[in-house]
């Protein structure tokens, strides 16, 4: 038989200065491989046309539906009830700006630590339209592959522990981005350069490096390796600066 769900979710419109925060109860009968976000969806459509949150591809390449399920940071389209207990608590993401109820804004996070670690290609060679495409190794090719598949959805983020205490960290996501033009060889920046960026409690040192932001990652980033390759570089970038200055 058809479970009832029970959805707890949060309601909260920060525009309206009558709104106050709660949990609204919606019930539910729960469908064949049904999503959090389909759920989602029904409520809306046969419940609570007001109901705000936010989804665009339903298929986990968008980033836009994270939420947090069951205390979990996770993507509403990937999430099945059918892995759920009946009673499910929905919360919009937190470190972020909210909108309304369930919908957050990471694109102005996003955007402005991007700009903080300086997330583009630096090079002091002149730009030659007319140039052949460089030629790039393909283990290398395949390594910055892998870091570019971050969706922006920012489970990595909510789920951090320095990024709840300090709204200046960067976050797995844009540490990880860091590391992507670390192993680009078209970046010339050296080690020093980078560790102006990230060698502070803002950046690498600020990591407590418990590794909440792995373990939701719904892409599987390999952000362990990549902040603990940080570590080590920056923490060796400032050994060889304390001992050049002798
Ligand atoms: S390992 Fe570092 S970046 Fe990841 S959740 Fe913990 S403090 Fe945040
Ligand atoms: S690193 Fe993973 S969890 Fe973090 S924003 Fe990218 S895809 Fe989302
Ligand atoms: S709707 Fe795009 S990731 Fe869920």
């Amino acid at each position: 038989m058809a479970r009832l769900l029970k959805l707890n979710v949060f309601r909260y419109n920060p525009q309206d200065p009558k709104s106050v925060p709660h949990l609204q109860t919606y019930v539910l009968d729960e469908t064949d491989n049904m999503t959090m976000f389909i759920a989602l969806n029904r409520v809306r459509e046969e419940q609570d046309p007001g109901l705000q949150f936010d989804f665009c591809c339903r298929a986990g390449i968008c980033g836009s539906c994270a939420m947090v399920i069951n205390g979990r940071p996770s993507l509403a389209c990937h999430t099945k009830t059918k892995d759920l207990p009946d009673e499910i608590t929905l919360l919009p993401l937190p470190v972020f700006k909210l909108i309304g109820d369930l919908s957050v804004d990471t694109g102005v996070w996003f955007r402005a630590m991007y700009d903080k670690v300086e997330s583009w290609i630096h090079t002091r060679k002149e730009f030659d339209p007319k140039a052949l495409e460089e030629r790039m190794d393909n283990a290398v090719a395949e390594q910055i592959y892998e870091l570019e598949r971050c969706i922006e959805c920012g489970c990595c983020v909510a789920a951090c522990g320095t990024a709840r205490l300090r709204d200046d960290f960067m976050g797995a996501a844009a540490l990880n981005r860091v590391a992507r033009f670390v192993v680009d060889p078209r970046d010339t920046r050296t080690d020093k350069e980078y560790f102006e960026i990230i060698g502070n409690d803002t950046g690498i040192f600020g990591c407590m490096g418990l590794l909440a932001c792995e373990d939701v990652c719904p892409k599987d980033l390999p952000l362990q390796n990549q902040l603990g390759y940080l570590r080590r570089k920056m923490g060796i970038t400032a050994l060889k600066s304390l001992f050049s200055r002798k």
